[in-house]
């Protein structure tokens, strides 16, 4: 994907470590489409060198307010009216208590306080030891840096290179390229609780076997990153996926389809969105055997009874904050064969403002899909695109009928 294409971003690097992931981070920014130019202190050419930056950026490296390459000899000012936003990864203690004071004494936190705040965004990657980053002055600083207009995209836990172990790590480049997308994405659920539903479930025969399909969660996991950059607050109920929590989302992990009602029911009431993306099982085995069915030899295999399972969306759909428009349920239909029949006749079924069809066998674990949404007012395809993309698209239909009279938040 192409999602920084047109961007121009001022990467700033100040003296950390973590100047080493900074690199990696300049390749995906610009595999992502954006132009990078780098900026850095002296503290960060302690770490790395401007020749590994420039080589990886493609433009020659500034540190210095008195560079002569620039006509007006104004590098400040000129670099930061170009930028799209400003990335300051990694910004060490220093820089940050630097900035909030307003100083300017190299090029890069010249560069900042010069940046027109209504139009160039400027985002912090904080990098430090995690007593460094707990420090009151620190905590007291990432307050009011943010309350300035800066937006500080929080920091990693785990191992530090001083060998401690806790909060203050920068985030990994894959991280922050994360949040830096999200941030250009228009914010159409600011103020919106969503909860999504994704993957299969497992119903389990006995403690080594069970019975589930073939939703890889993909498609759930997009939409859930989707509404995450559209400004919601998310919360993902998971069925058995092997697939990475997308950035600032909070995310459930379940199996069966009992466990999914569970896990839904108890978030629902404060969600305003409920998407149900998940292939959730139709039937399970009517009781679980404690020990593992063995062959007896006889050639006779085992008979299996199901019950149905609950259905999630449709009795969420019944519930009276859905009627009443406090919560807009949103179901997916996988189907086989007749799409626009099939996902016309589970709206109604399921009682549901907006139901989005696809091609079961199409999408299951594929990186692209189609979809069809179907609503009152009739159906509108969504082309074949990759499943981020129309995540995208789908979050935007659904701003759309939030705005509906009905479905006004009361
Ligand atoms: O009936 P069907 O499984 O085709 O319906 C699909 C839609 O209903 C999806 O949105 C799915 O997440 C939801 N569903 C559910 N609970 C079930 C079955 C389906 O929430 N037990």
């Amino acid at each position: 994907m192409n999602d920084l294409a047109g961007k121009h971003i001022v990467l700033g690097l100040t003296g950390g470590i973590a100047c080493y992931k900074s690199a990696e981070l300049c390749r995906a920014l610009i595999k992502e489409g954006a132009t990078v130019q780098v900026v850095m202190t002296e503290g960060a050419e302690h770490f790395i060198t401007p020749v590994t930056m420039q080589a990886l950026s493609n433009r020659t490296v500034y540190h210095s307010q008195w560079d002569a390459r620039e006509a007006n000899n104004m590098a400040h000012i000129n670099l930061s009216r170009e930028a799209d936003a400003i990335l300051i990864a990694p910004a060490s203690a220093d820089f940050m208590a630097k900035l909030l004071h307003g100083r300017a004494d190299d090029l890069l936190s010249l560069m900042c306080l010069a940046r027109p705040i209504e139009s160039v965004p400027l985002l912090i990657a904080p990098a430090m030891n995690r007593e460094m980053w707990a420090h009151p002055a620190t905590q007291r600083n990432v307050v009011q840096l943010q309350s300035d207009g800066a937006q500080v995209l929080g920091v990693g836990v785990g191992e530090q290179a001083c060998g401690e172990v806790g909060d203050g790590r920068m985030l990994e480049p894959a991280e922050l390229l994360q949040e830096l997308v999200a941030f250009f994405q228009p914010k159409v659920l600011k103020g919106q609780r969503v909860l999504v539903s994704a993957g299969p479930t497992y119903e389990a025969i006995d403690p080594v076997r069970g019975v589930t399909n073939l939703s890889s969660g993909k498609m759930g996991f997009a939409v859930a990153r989707a509404a995450r950059e559209a400004g919601a607050e998310v919360t993902l109920v998971a069925g058995p996926v092997a697939l990475a929590t997308p950035r600032g989302v909070q995310r459930i992990d379940v199996r069966s389809a009992l466990q999914m009602q569970h896990a839904v029911q108890a978030e629902a009431g404060e969600a305003s969105v409920f998407i149900a993306t998940a292939a959730v099982a139709d039937w399970r085995p009517a009781s679980m055997a404690e020990q593992k069915i063995k062959k007896d030899g006889s050639g006779q295999p085992p008979t299996l009874s199901f019950v149905e399972n609950p259905d999630i969306l449709a009795s969420l759909a019944q519930s009276t904050r859905a009627r009443s428009g406090a919560l807009l349920c949103v179901g997916f239909a996988a189907e086989s064969e007749a799409l626009q029949a099939n996902a016309q006749a589970k709206r109604l079924r399921k009682g549901v403002p907006l139901l989005v069809g696809n091609i079961g066998p199409a999408t299951f674990g594929q990186d692209d899909n189609a979809l069809l949404l179907v609503d009152e007012q009739g159906t509108r395809e969504l082309a074949r695109s990759d499943k981020l993309s129309l995540a995208r698209q789908l979050v935007c239909e659904i701003a759309r009928h939030l705005k509906t009279d009905f479905f006004q938040k009361t």
